[in-house]
């Protein structure tokens, strides 16, 4: 079910009519559905039910802290990369014992701050890693739990700059590496190895990559037990990709069918790392169209959103849904012209949608669906922009959430 629908021509997300967010809360405005997100992490509940897994949902796709205070009160846990997300994650009141770290490059200094704070698990990712997680638990007198991040070489059919299990790319141990390190643990005397974590990318929208990923992951499990081993905890990290079109469909269905059997039956404690699959399709981005310009080649539909404020579609190419905020009944789509809806940031890159068909007029409102993963973490002040408000609607209420930012906050660390 969707909580972004047209009622008599007007867009609502939940009970509240967009046009009202915008007009209260200016654009561009980012706007979540509460039910929306604890309802996608109800489906993740029950689609792992078997498996009772620790759902950690991955801070970096939407960090706000009103989301995950919302997440956490339904029971999740976090996945953080950074002391940043170590820092939020406290800020939201996340129980120690409910966060795991990943991330190629923890530094000596973030390693500790975790440590203190007594987190669950670190997915270490490289022998220095290891090296130094130990001599900082050995220094805290802490033993420290580790999961091994296993990179299964595996193709999970996504976009380049966000696929992460294969051979290639700078993320987890091979598999010979990550035997050695298990079969040696006295190297690591303040570790307790007992986990193997794998996160092979994002938006992924087909089952064979986890299939392939599980089956590869359950035969190295397999392997070191024969040799006395017995890994305690596996994370089978995020992924899970999300409909950007209405005619796209959900992977939960194939993920039921094919990846859930082969999790059945093993002796682990489950971990995975949802991140856009609760917050994708759980927030939009609301802008308004300064003008609209007609060249000789082309129509322009002019917002006040941009690359700086969701970098998807420049960066990955990435598609967007882009629908007006008031459908007037005097439109029809016959009127409808292929317009490219753009920013008004300084390069040809800053666009939102190519080539769409949509009949606006200067002043009203688009929104951009889907926008709720990814967007608001890594919007910037690029062109000097005051980076965009956040509301969290639940109901018939709207709650700001983050402030616009001012012409001062652009400047506030700046020294002359
Ligand atoms: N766990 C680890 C170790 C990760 O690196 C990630 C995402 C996740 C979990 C969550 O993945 P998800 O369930 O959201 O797919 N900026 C890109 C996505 C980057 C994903 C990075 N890692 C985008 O806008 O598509």
């Amino acid at each position: 079910m969707s909580y972004f629908d047209y009622k008599k021509g007007q867009l609502y997300c939940e009970g509240i009519p967009i046009k009202s967010l915008a007009a209260k809360f200016g654009t561009p405005l980012y706007v979540y559905s509460t039910h929306a997100l604890t309802g996608q992490f109800k489906i993740l509940t029950r689609l792992f039910a078997g498996q009772r897994p620790l759902i950690c949902y991955s801070v970096k796709a939407n960090s706000n802290l009103a989301i995950l205070k919302l997440l956490i009160g339904q029971g999740a846990g976090l996945d953080i990369v950074s002391g940043g997300e170590l820092y939020r994650a406290q800020k939201a009141g996340c129980p120690a014992k409910r966060i795991v770290y990943a991330s190629v490059g923890k530094t000596k200094k973030e390693i500790e701050e975790a440590v203190r704070y007594g987190i669950l698990m670190f997915n270490a990712e490289s022998l220095s890693e290891l090296r130094v997680l130990d001599a900082v638990a050995g220094r805290l007198k802490k033993k420290v739990k580790v999961a091994l991040r296993f990179n299964p070489d595996i193709e999970p059919g996504t976009h380049a700059y966000i696929t992460t299990g294969k051979k290639e790319t700078k993320f987890g141990l091979d598999e010979y590496t990550l035997q050695a390190v298990y079969l040696h643990p006295a190297a690591y005397p303040h570790l307790s190895i007992e986990g193997i974590h794998m996160h092979i990318g994002s938006q992924i929208t087909k089952a064979a990559g986890f299939v392939k990923a599980v089956k590869k992951v359950k035969t190295l499990i397999a392997r070191l037990d024969r040799r006395g081993i017995s890994v305690k905890t596996l994370n089978i990290g995020g992924g899970l990709g999300i409909p950007y079109d209405e005619e796209e469909n959900s992977v939960v269905d194939e993920v039921k069918k094919q990846v859930i059997p082969f999790l059945k039956g093993m002796k682990v404690r489950l971990i995975i790392e949802p991140g856009r699959f609760i917050a994708g399709n759980s927030g939009v981005m609301v802008t308004r169209v300064i003008y609209v310009k007609d060249t000789p080649h082309k129509r322009f539909v002019i917002v006040d959103g941009a690359m700086n404020d969701l970098a998807r579609p420049s960066l990955y190419g990435a598609y967007h849904r882009i629908i007006p905020v008031s459908r007037n009944a005097r439109r029809t789509t016959l009127d409808a012209r292929r317009v490219d809806v753009v920013g008004p940031v300084c390069e040809t890159g800053d666009f939102l949608g190519k080539n769409r068909d949509l009949n606006v007029t200067e002043g009203e409102y688009l929104c951009v669906m889907s926008a709720g993963a990814y967007g608001f973490t890594m919007s910037s002040q690029y062109n000097s922009r005051c980076r965009a408000a956040e509301v969290l609607v639940n109901g018939t209420n709207a709650r700001l959430i983050r402030k616009r930012e001012t012409y001062k906050d652009l400047i506030t660390k700046e020294l002359v």
